[in-house]
């Protein structure tokens, strides 16, 4: 008799049998930083620490250590050095880039990957400009947007970034940010291109963290619609084309069918982004009691990696590389 519980029947034979393994190398872990010498709890998102660029540096040594490879930053910018075209995201004195000095001067071996948009720093909210139509509607507009972009990823590769990781979902972006990252000497810095972002409601604890919501409208415009898979192939064939070197699925969780999907069209590494608001469902369901949090922890991150993703970045990293070793 055909009997495949013999497979399962002690941890060493499971061991052997595994066909996804998680490790610490897999993870990346978000930062979010702001212009202030004390480090904060955010209250959109229990657990998950705003970090002055001190903080952020010990913090992200911390990680190293438990073998997670790289970081990516999310800066919250004061409300003073917001405006329409988000000018303050290229500033070369500006948050982002002094942390990125920062941690490359402390952790040479850490992988330091950036958030390539406008939204943290535009006044109305959004990932691009925005323009208002005669009949009040608003637009985001795309090329003029892709300018702004190109000059943030500049900006960040000569603050010493290894990764630009543009989120924005403006139309030939990827294709625009390599070459004005070739143009100036910076053929090695490489883009991890969100490639299907869908318009999420897992994005809330988010916005609250960095103060980012639209002030006006939402996001559909840009992000993609939750219904759409095909599309997906069409953003990963885009961005591949372009020159991204590494695809990304955000959110993650409820979108493996999308990574499988990325997975089998791409010889390109894929990334996933297990949001904060999937964090927070299994850090909510964990703290109530409801659910075992180490278990669910680990098991929705090896489902993410088992649909076809080489790397997760998660709020997760840290727990989840302790739990691993
Ligand atoms: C914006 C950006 C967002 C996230 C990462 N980059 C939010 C948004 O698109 O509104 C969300 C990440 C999360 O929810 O953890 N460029």
């Amino acid at each position: 008799m055909i009997r495949p519980r013999r497979n399962r029947r002690t941890e060493a034979i499971r061991s052997l049998v595994g066909e996804t393994t998680l490790s610490p190398a897999d993870l990346i872990l978000p930062l979010f930083i702001h212009e202030d010498d004390s480090d904060k709890p955010i209250a959109s998102m229990p657990g998950v620490t705003r970090w002055s660029i001190e903080g952020c540096v010990r913090e992200a040594g911390v990680a190293h250590a438990l073998g997670i490879p790289a970081v990516v930053l999310f800066p919250k910018i004061d409300d003073a050095l917001k405006s329409p075209d988000g000018g303050e995201a290229s500033n070369d004195d500006g948050l982002v880039q002094r942390t990125v000095r920062a941690l490359k001067a402390a952790h040479p071996s850490l992988c330091v990957i950036t958030d390539i948009a406008l939204d943290p720093y535009n006044s109305d909210g959004h990932d691009g400009l925005v323009r208002r139509n005669a009949d009040g509607s608003l637009q985001i507009l795309n090329d003029e947007t892709v300018e702004l972009l190109c000059r943030q990823a500049q900006s960040h590769a000569r603050a010493g970034a290894d990764i630009v990781a543009p989120s924005d979902m403006m139309d030939g972006r990827v294709a625009a940010i390599r070459r004005a990252l070739d143009d100036t000497g910076f053929q090695e810095c490489g883009i991890l291109s969100y490639t299907a972002k869908y318009a999420s409601a897992l994005y809330g604890p988010f916005r609250g963290a960095l103060d980012s919501a639209p002030k006006e409208g939402d996001k559909k415009t840009y992000q993609m619609d939750p219904a759409n898979v095909r599309e997906a192939a069409l953003e990963a064939d885009l961005d591949a084309a372009e020159g991204a070197d590494i695809l990304m699925v955000k959110p993650a969780g409820w979108y493996l069918d999308v990574i499988a999907e990325i997975r089998r069209r791409t010889p390109l590494p894929v990334a996933a982004y297990q949001v904060s608001g999937e964090y927070l469902m299994l850090r909510g369901a964990a703290d109530t009691g409801w659910i075992d949090g180490d278990s669910a922890m680990l098991e929705s991150l090896v489902a993410i990696k088992r649909a076809g993703a080489s790397m997760i970045l998660t709020y997760f990293a840290k727990a989840a590389a302790a739990r691993l070793r």
